[in-house]
Formats: structure tokens, C-alpha cells, sequence
């Protein structure tokens, strides 16, 4: 299978234009192949996989090829809450620091399928700037399939689009046209479309706008990326970006692993990556802690700290699995949380704190943990893994079934060998074998 004509296709298509297809997802794969096949002058798959793998891929083919392959899902304001923050917090403090002096404003909506991201971030500056047209603002929508910028370069939509939005009034940014609706020249003059593949090693070019972006939406766009490719996008917008500039990607994306090098910043329960650097003083949310008995905690701290000054990072975890091994799972069970408190993006502390507490039977506690955990990181893959076998213990087999699977799904991101991190040293090759086992034997 993985010599297989078809198979060595997926790996160059991810290659070459970013497009990742999982185990899950393959037979999508080979149905859009099969459909551009007749469009790319073939009778017949196999030949058409085989000419496609023999020379580069033109341009046309990879147009032809994203027609059937991505997904081009979108709509205004998609994602209330990332668009409320923007609109009250990041946006206006954008504001207030470029009114001083150059008035302009560069925002890079990537992967922007039919535009409605773009014009949305447009609208919002509307909202946001009396003085509109004084501004230099420049939104540039970028995409790889070119069917998709046509479409979002006319800017007329139906309502269809609208339907997280249907609640404004629709004819201060459009007018009524036959099919649907257009958006006004205003905010359409300030919003450019351009064709880029962002699995391309050329940008930022300083010829091109994507060097100096304030704010870079990059949202459902990389959850079709393998992890390599993701995390040398992610690197390029990082240089795409000015100091302080802002990377906005959808809640289902959020990772420490990807985007390690920018600053995570919460507002109330959505994230929102920064670049480092002086620009914004943005005030972000106090992390959301865990809170336990001060008192006792306090004395065991205490002691511990009176044994010894301070715990490094590895030594804490060893404490805890010391204590935990010694049967003392209370007091594990309190080192775990102020490990958590001091050193809240620890991972493997909140797998650590949820296994003591199915020791100690506290199992809403446990899933508790594991779910903060997915908050911080929702590629955790220990915690989809933590979660799966706790539903089981409590009998909930479907329930199980679902965390299963999504271990499966992010196992295929790792090498056979990769270790899994949380897990005691388990090979990725290891914990596929456990998972697979438990689902069979459950599903009896
Ligand atoms: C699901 S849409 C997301 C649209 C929008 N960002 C949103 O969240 O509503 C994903 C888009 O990513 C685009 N895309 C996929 N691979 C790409 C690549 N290698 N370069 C640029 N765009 C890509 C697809 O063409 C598609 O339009």
C-alpha cells in the first residue's frame, strides 16, 4: 500500500500543495483524485496518477487538483467569540497605538476560501474607525484554489454565507443584488484577493505585502496540514508578522507544540497568539487555575520545600510519582496542583493529577483535569487517551470509542518510534496498539 501509485500521489499532493489526508480521510482523497482525473484529459485513474507523479505538478493541475480536494467551508464572522475579542479588545488597542502616526492597518486573512473572513475583518474596522477612509488599510485574502478567489474578488454572496451573522442589518456593508448580495465599494477597495499556496517556501518576500502584517488569520486552514508542513507555515508567519502582531486561529487548532514561539493570550476563553515584542499592553486574562485547600496544601508545601529549595521541573514530577508509587496519594495529589498553579503549562502534570485521581476514585475530577489539559493543548493526544479509558471504567463504551478515535487521528501525526509525551515513554507504534486492542475489545 505504501509504494502503491496512489499512495506515493498523497504524499507529493502534501507535499506540493499542503494537502494532508489521514488514514481516516483517505478515501476522500482518492475520490477527488478520481473526479479531477476526467479534467485533467484522463480516461482513467491509474494513468492519470501515474502521468501526475512522473513530472512536476503545473499550475494548472494544482488548480484542477484543489478544485476536488479542499475544503472551502466559511462564512461571516464565523466564530462569534474570536470575532467579538477582536472587535473589542485587539482591534481598538491596534487602533489607539497606529493613530499616533502612520494610520494604516495590514491584515492577512490566509486561506481565506470565498473572502466572507476578509470582508468580515473589514466591516470590523468599519465599525471600529470613524475616519475609515483616512486609514491605509490593506486586507489581502490569499488562497490556493483560484475558483475560490474569483468568487471572493466579486464579493457577492448569498445568504447562506451569513448565517452566524443574520442578525445585523445587512444593507450597511451590502446592496441587494439579483443573486444575493454585494458588498459595498467602500469596504471592497480596502480587501485584496491573490492566489498562494502556503506550502510554498517563497513568502515573505519583502516585494510582497506579507511582511509586515498586524494580524494574520490563518483559521481552518491548518487542520489539513501534516505537522511538518504546519510547523514551517506557522514559522513563516511568525516572520510575516511585526512585533506584537497577532495570529488568530480557529479554537480547534490552538497548540502549544505549533506555535511555541508566539505568546498564547487568553480573553475570556479564546485564545489568540502574539509575537514577542513591545507594541501591545493588552492586558491578558489571569490562566485559569486550580484551586485546592490553601492551608493544607501551604503545610505540605512546606515541608516539601523545607526538604528541598526548590523542585526543578523534572525532579517535581519524580516527587509526585514518588509519593504516588509510596501509596501517599493525597499528598501527590496536592504536589500535583501546585505544580499546576506554579507551572501551569506542564502537561504532564494534568496527566500525572488525573491518574492520582482515579486512584483515588474521583473520577469528574479526573476527566475535569484532562479536560483543561485539551484546553491548553488539543493535540495532547495522552489526555484523548486518559479520557477514553476513563469512560470505559464508568461504562460509557460509545463515549470511550470517540476519545479512542481521536488518538488514532493524532497518532498519525507521529513516527512508529516517536515517543508520546505524558505517557511513560510509549511509542507511538505502542500506544496505536493499546488503543486498537481496547476499541475491539469494547466493541464486543
Ligand atoms: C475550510 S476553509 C477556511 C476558510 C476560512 N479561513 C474560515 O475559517 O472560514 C480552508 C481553506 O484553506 C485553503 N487551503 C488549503 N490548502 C491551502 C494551501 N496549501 N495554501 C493556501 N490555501 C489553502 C482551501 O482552499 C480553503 O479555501
Amino acid at each position: 500500500m505504501i509504494n502503491s501509485p496512489i499512495f506515493q500521489l498523497k504524499n507529493l499532493i502534501s507535499e506540493k500543495m499542503g494537502l494532508f489526508f489521514p488514514e481516516e480521510r483517505f478515501s476522500d482523497f482518492e475520490k477527488g483524485v478520481g473526479q479531477a482525473a476526467k479534467e485533467l484529459g484522463f480516461n482513467d485513474v491509474e494513468t492519470c496518477v501515474q502521468s501526475l507523479l512522473t513530472s512536476p505538478l503545473s499550475k494548472k493541475q494544482i488548480q484542477i487538483l484543489a478544485r476536488y480536494l479542499v475544503v472551502g467551508e466559511t462564512y461571516f464572522f464565523r466564530e462569534p467569540k474570536t470575532m467579538e475579542v477582536l472587535e473589542k479588545q485587539i482591534l481598538p488597542e491596534l487602533i489607539s497605538l497606529k493613530q499616533k502616526d502612520q494610520k494604516h492597518i495590514r491584515i492577512w486573512s490566509s486561506g481565506c476560501a470565498t473572502g466572507e473572513e476578509a470582508y468580515s475583518a473589514a466591516i470590523l474596522l468599519h465599525r471600529l474607525l470613524p475616519d475609515f477612509d483616512q486609514w491605509d488599510i490593506q486586507i489581502i485574502g490569499t488562497d490556493l484554489y483560484s475558483g475560490f478567489l474569483r468568487k471572493a474578488a466579486f464579493g457577492s454572496y448569498t445568504t447562506w454565507s451569513f448565517r452566524e451573522a443574520l442578525s445585523w442589518d445587512l444593507t450597511q456593508y451590502f446592496t441587494k443584488a439579483n443573486s444575493g448580495w454585494r458588498i459595498i465599494p467602500c469596504l471592497k477597495k480596502k480587501v485584496a484577493f491573490k492566489q498562494l499556496n502556503l506550502a510554498d517556501e517563497q513568502y515573505p518576500s519583502p516585494f510582497d505585502l506579507s511582511d509586515s502584517m498586524d494580524l494574520i488569520f490563518c483559521r481552518n486552514v491548518l487542520m489539513y496540514f501534516s505537522a511538518e508542513k504546519t510547523k514551517q507555515i506557522v514559522r513563516r508567519f511568525y516572520s510575516s508578522l511585526v512585533q506584537g502582531g497577532w495570529l488568530v486561529v480557529s479554537p480547534a487548532e490552538l497548540s502549544q507544540t505549533w506555535f511555541s514561539q508566539f505568546e498564547p493570550i487568553s480573553f475570556h476563553g479564546t485564545t489568540v497568539y502574539r509575537k514577542r515584542g513591545s507594541y501591545s499592553c493588552i492586558k491578558e486574562d489571569q490562566a485559569v487555575l486550580e484551586s485546592e485547600k490553601p492551608s493544607e496544601l501551604e503545610k505540605f508545601k512546606f515541608q516539601v520545600q523545607s526538604q528541598e529549595k526548590k523542585f526543578v521541573e523534572g525532579k517535581f514530577l519524580d516527587k509526585i510519582r514518588e509519593l504516588a508509587n509510596q501509596g501517599k496519594l493525597k499528598e501527590a495529589l496536592l504536589l500535583s496542583s501546585q505544580g499546576i498553579k506554579e507551572k501551569s503549562l506542564n502537561k504532564e502534570l494534568y496527566i500525572f493529577r488525573a491518574a492520582i485521581l482515579q486512584e483515588l476514585n474521583q473520577m469528574d475530577e479526573a476527566a475535569q483535569s484532562l479536560n483543561k489539559l485539551l484546553s491548553l493543548d488539543p493535540e495532547y493526544v495522552m489526555a484523548y487517551f486518559s479520557l477514553g479509558s476513563l469512560a470505559v471504567k464508568k461504562g460509557k463504551l460509545q463515549e470511550g470509542r470517540k476519545w479512542f478515535k481521536q488518538v488514532l487521528r493524532l497518532l498519525a501525526n507521529y513516527g512508529k518510534e516517536d515517543q508520546i509525551p505524558g505517557s511513560e515513554e510509549m511509542s507511538a507504534a505502542q500506544l496505536k496498539g493499546i488503543t486498537v486492542k481496547l476499541m475491539r475489545e469494547k466493541s464486543r
